[in-house]
């Protein structure tokens, strides 16, 4: 049994080198710790593969510009780096965090130019993230928290601030007994779970929020193209919370989520319906293509 998140066996890469995975630590006065000046994101590797490894690093580095800073290491070097962890840890279905983050240095303010851009990338092996969810249809809260305007955050980033009410919300819906919570956004959109996009299924086509305030994922991006290419209509449109009623099925996208149905928001309900079924078995096809 794995201890805790800090305390297992194994490698961990830290600012170019594979360090023993204890040792892969931080100072207390690193600024991103403070200021949430850190991007990240979550891949899964299948039989050996990471599914849109160039996709992810291209991200990685594309959130930290749009935090104003530059991850000193090419897409090229980031892949090496993924894999470099992956086989050190002897794993070929693992998920992979790559992390970039503004670290201690002579800055300790809220501005942080002299501090150095530091970079890791760890992996684990890691189940269905929502448990029995896949397949009786996850149950979502809805949570108080909105996701933000554009103006008000790099909505596009995939940026550990953006999760604060995340996990807030996250912590709600436990709580109450659910996986995982509904978020709609600054105009009283629906807009996505806390760490996956969402979609809908009426009179046999696909409703989708427009990704306008909150993360395009690259898992949503692959599913809109999948339902595109079983000659489905996928509409991505502004969706209305009164709207959940009238919807028969749902499910989330994620790297973490995969495809997963979900059966209840709220007080609605949602069957976890072929189609659904139809686009899980295909995406779970597609990654270990
Ligand atoms: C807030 C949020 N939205 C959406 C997603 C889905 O993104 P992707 O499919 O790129 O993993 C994630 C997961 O990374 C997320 O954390």
């Amino acid at each position: 049994m794995a201890g805790g998140y800090d305390d297992r066996d194994g490698k961990i890469w830290l600012d170019g080198q594979l360090v023993e995975w204890r040792e892969a630590n931080v100072h207390i006065l690193t600024h991103a710790l403070h200021y949430a000046s850190s991007v990240f994101e979550g891949e899964r590797c299948y039989g050996g593969t990471i599914f849109k490894s160039e996709a992810h690093s291209q991200r990685l580095r594309t959130s930290a510009e749009l935090l104003d800073f530059e991850i000193p290491y090419s897409v090229e070097e980031i892949e090496a780096a993924k894999y470099a962890v992956l086989e050190a840890n002897g794993w070929k279905d693992a998920y992979v965090r790559a992390l970039a983050w503004r670290g201690a240095g002579p800055d300790m303010g809220v501005a942080s130019q002299r501090n150095p851009v530091r970079m890791a990338v760890a992996a684990w092996e890691w189940g269905s993230y929502y448990g029995d969810a896949k397949m009786k249809g996850a149950k979502l809260d809805i949570a108080k928290w909105k996701r933000p305007s554009p103006e008000t955050a790099p909505s596009q980033a995939k940026a550990a601030g953006l999760y604060m009410i995340c996990t807030m919300s996250k912590h709600a819906a436990e709580a109450k007994g659910c996986s995982d919570a509904l978020m709609f956004d600054y105009r009283g959109y629906v807009a996505e779970a806390t760490g996956a996009n969402m979609f809908f299924v009426k009179d046999g086509e696909v409703h989708t929020p427009l990704a306008d305030c909150f993360l395009n994922g690259i898992t949503r991006q692959t599913v809109i193209a999948m339902l595109k290419d079983k000659g489905l209509t996928v509409h991505e449109r502004h969706i209305m919370p009164e709207e959940l009623e009238g919807f028969e099925q749902c499910w989330l996208t994620g790297t973490a989520a995969e495809v997963t149905p979900v059966g209840q928001i709220g007080d609605y309900n949602f069957e976890v319906g072929a189609l659904t079924r139809d686009v899980a078995e295909s995406y779970e096809k597609l990654v270990r293509a």
